[in-house]
C-alpha cells in the first residue's frame, strides 16, 4: 500500500524553527514530525511513502538517506517546480499512487498528530463499498474557523458538505488532514496547483462519494507554537494513558515528561508537567521546566527556568535566566546569565545579552 505526505508549504507560522529545516522535519517528542507518521503508516502495511515537496530538496534527501533504513520503508520525494497546493501533488505522483491494484492510498498533512488509528480508517473505508472515493478523518474542535469543516451524516458518515475555513459557522467537526483515497479520485485532479479542500472534496461530497470517520483519541495541528505545545501535552497524556515506559520517573520529574536517554539532568530540578527534552541535552542543577520542548543539543544552566516555550537545537540558556510565555528560540541561540525573556521569538544564531520584557521578534 502507498501513502503520500504533503510536506510542502513554508511553515511560516513555526518560524524561526523552520528556518533551520522544513516544518515536517522539526522535532516533536524527539523525532521529526513525519517520523511519527511514517511509523504509523508502516504499521498498517504501507511499503512506500511519497514525500510531496516544493522546497529544500537537499535537506529532504538527507532525511531519506537517514530514515529509509531506520524505518524499513521505501521513501521517495516527488518534487514540485512550483507549489502545487494540496491536490496537485497527487496528480504529480499519480504513477506511484495508482499502482493498478485498485487499493486505496493514504494522504496526510505533515503537521497533524494523533494516535493514527489507520487500521480503523482502512476498515471503515472498505465498509463504505465500491462507489466511495474517499474517507476523511474528522475531529471536533472549539474554533472550527481555521480548518476545513465537514458536515456529514452521523450514521453513515456520508459527507454533505466540505467548507474550507468557513466565515460563518457550519459545524464543529473538522478535517483532521488524514485521508484514505481511492485511485478513482485521481481522475478528478489535474496536474496544476489545486486545493483538495476547495476544489476536490466539495465536488466528491456533492456526488455522495465522500465519507468521514470520527477520529478516536486526541488530535492537533502543530503548525504553530501555541498549538505545538498543546499537542505536546496531549501526546504525553496519551503515552501516559497507554502505560508507556518511555516517560521519565524520579524525584526531578512532575507529571508527564519525556527525556532522551542521552540527556543529562542535574540535581534538585523540577521538570514537568508536559516537557520533552532532546538528545544530548545538558540540564544543570535546580532547573525548572514546564510545558516546554527542549530540542537536541541544548544546554540549560543551573537554576534557569523555561516555561511555555520552545528551545531550538543547540541553544544555551544561562544561569538563573527565565524563558517564558511562548518564547521560541531558533537554532543555536545563546541567552546570557540572569536574563528574563517574555514571549521572545529569537532568530537562529543570536546572542541575547539583555532581558526582553515584552513579546517581540528578535531579528
Ligand atoms: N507538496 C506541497 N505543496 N504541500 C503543501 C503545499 C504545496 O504547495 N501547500 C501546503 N502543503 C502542505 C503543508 O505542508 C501541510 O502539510 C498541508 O499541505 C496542509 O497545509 P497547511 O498550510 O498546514 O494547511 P492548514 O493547516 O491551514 O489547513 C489544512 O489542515 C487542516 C488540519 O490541520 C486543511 O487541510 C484543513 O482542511 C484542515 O482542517
Ligand atoms: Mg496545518
Amino acid at each position: 500500500m502507498k501513502a503520500l505526505i504533503l510536506v510542502g508549504g513554508f511553515g511560516t507560522r513555526l518560524r524561526p524553527l523552520t528556518l533551520s529545516c522544513p516544518k515536517p522535519l522539526v522535532d516533536f517528542c524527539n523525532k521529526p514530525m513525519i517520523v511519527h507518521q511514517i511509523e504509523a503508516l508502516k504499521n498498517v502495511g504501507v511499503n512506500e511513502v511519497v514525500l510531496a515537496i516544493n522546497y529544500q530538496p537537499k535537506v529532504m534527501m538527507g532525511f531519506i538517506d537517514e530514515y529509509e533504513k531506520k524505518l524499513g520503508v521505501k521513501i521517495v520525494c516527488s518534487q514540485e517546480e512550483t507549489p502545487m497546493g494540496t491536490a496537485g501533488p497527487l496528480a504529480l505522483a499519480r504513477s506511484i499512487l495508482d499502482d493498478g491494484s485498485g487499493d486505496p492510498f493514504f494522504v496526510l498533512n505533515s503537521d497533524v498528530i494523533c494516535e493514527y488509528p489507520l487500521q480503523q480508517a482502512l476498515d471503515f473505508f472498505k465498509s463504505r463499498g465500491e462507489g466511495a472515493e474517499g474517507t476523511i478523518l474528522v475531529t471536533k474542535v472549539e474554533d472550527p474557523s481555521k480548518y476545513g469543516v465537514v458536515v456529514f451524516d452521523e450514521g453513515t458518515g456520508k459527507v454533505d458538505k466540505f467548507v474550507e475555513k468557513p466565515k460563518v459557522f457550519v459545524g464543529d467537526k473538522i478535517n483532521a488532514g488524514i485521508y484514505l483515497l481511492s485511485p478513482k479520485i485521481l481522475d478528478r485532479i489535474e496536474l496544476r496547483p489545486t486545493s483538495i479542500e476547495k476544489e476536490v472534496f466539495p465536488k466528491v461530497a456533492e456526488e455522495g462519494k465522500l465519507f468521514s470517520m470520527v477520529l478516536p483519541g486526541y488530535w492537533m495541528d502543530i503548525g504553530q507554537p501555541k498549538d505545538y505545545l498543546t499537542g505536546l501535552k496531549l501526546h504525553l497524556n496519551s503515552l501516559a494513558a497507554a502505560g508507556s515506559g518511555e516517560l521519565a520517573k524520579g524525584d526531578n520529574f512532575v507529571g508527564n515528561v519525556l527525556v532522551h536517554p542521552t540527556a543529562k539532568i542535574g540535581a534538585g530540578c523540577k521538570i514537568g508537567p508536559d516537557v520533552s527534552i532532546g538528545e544530548g541535552c545538558v540540564v544543570g542543577d535546580g532547573v525548572r521546566i514546564s510545558n516546554a520542548t527542549v530540542f537536541r543539543g541544548v544546554q540549560i544552566k543551573d537554576h534557569a527556568l523555561v516555561s511555555g516555550s520552545i528551545v531550538g537545537w543547540d541553544s544555551v540558556i544561562g544561569n538563573w535566566s527565565r524563558v517564558e510565555n511562548m518564547s521560541v528560540l531558533g537554532e543555536d541561540v545563546t541567552v546570557k546569565d540572569e536574563l528574563y525573556l517574555n514571549g521572545a521569538v529569537v532568530l537562529l544564531h543570536k546572542e541575547i545579552k539583555a532581558s526582553i520584557e515584552s513579546p517581540q521578534i528578535i531579528l
